[in-house]
């Protein structure tokens, strides 16, 4: 149920655990502690030409968190009804994205580094790509 009833506003950023030391820090993350689901998968996107954009679809069940390990970016979200952009420029904040929430990556700047958290391992099958299926989905048949 939750692909219908997720909204922008359950998709937040969180601060993440920061280890500070004499030379850099350290963020830990532990699944069902700092993530809130059992971490599946990870996967990080780099090399993107600054300025460039990405993304452009929607997950059926998978959760993610996203964290700009180097670098910025910016996630706009979209639940069908409302949208939401947020930037992300810090390795110890993370964006939890529920399933059910179209999302566009834009604003990359050069050299970054989009590390995502994912609660599966990567099925073609979770994914919606066409933005008229993800809003027939969304919106369609509810009360
Ligand atoms: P995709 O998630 O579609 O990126 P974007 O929507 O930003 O273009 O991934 C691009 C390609 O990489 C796609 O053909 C599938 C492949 N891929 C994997 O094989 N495993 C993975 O975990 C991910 C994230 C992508």
């Amino acid at each position: 149920m939750s692909f219908k009833e997720s909204n922008v506003y359950e998709c937040s950023v969180s601060e993440l655990p920061q280890i500070s030391n004499r030379a850099g820090n350290i963020t830990p993350l532990t699944s069902n502690e700092e993530i809130p689901f059992d971490i599946k998968r990870v996967y990080y996107l780099y090399d993107v030409p600054g300025g460039e954009s990405r993304g452009g679809h929607a997950h059926r069940d998978l959760h993610q968190l996203i964290v700009a390990a180097s670098g910025s970016f910016d996630v706009v979200l979209d639940d069908g009804r409302i949208k939401k952009t947020v930037s992300l420029n810090r390795p110890n904040y993370g964006l939890y994205i529920k399933p059910g929430i179209w999302r566009d990556l834009t604003n990359f700047s050069s050299g970054s580094v989009l590390l995502v958290l994912a609660s599966l391992p990567y099925f073609e099958s979770d994914y919606i790509r066409d933005y008229r299926e993800f809003i027939d989905l969304k919106l369609k048949y509810t009360r």
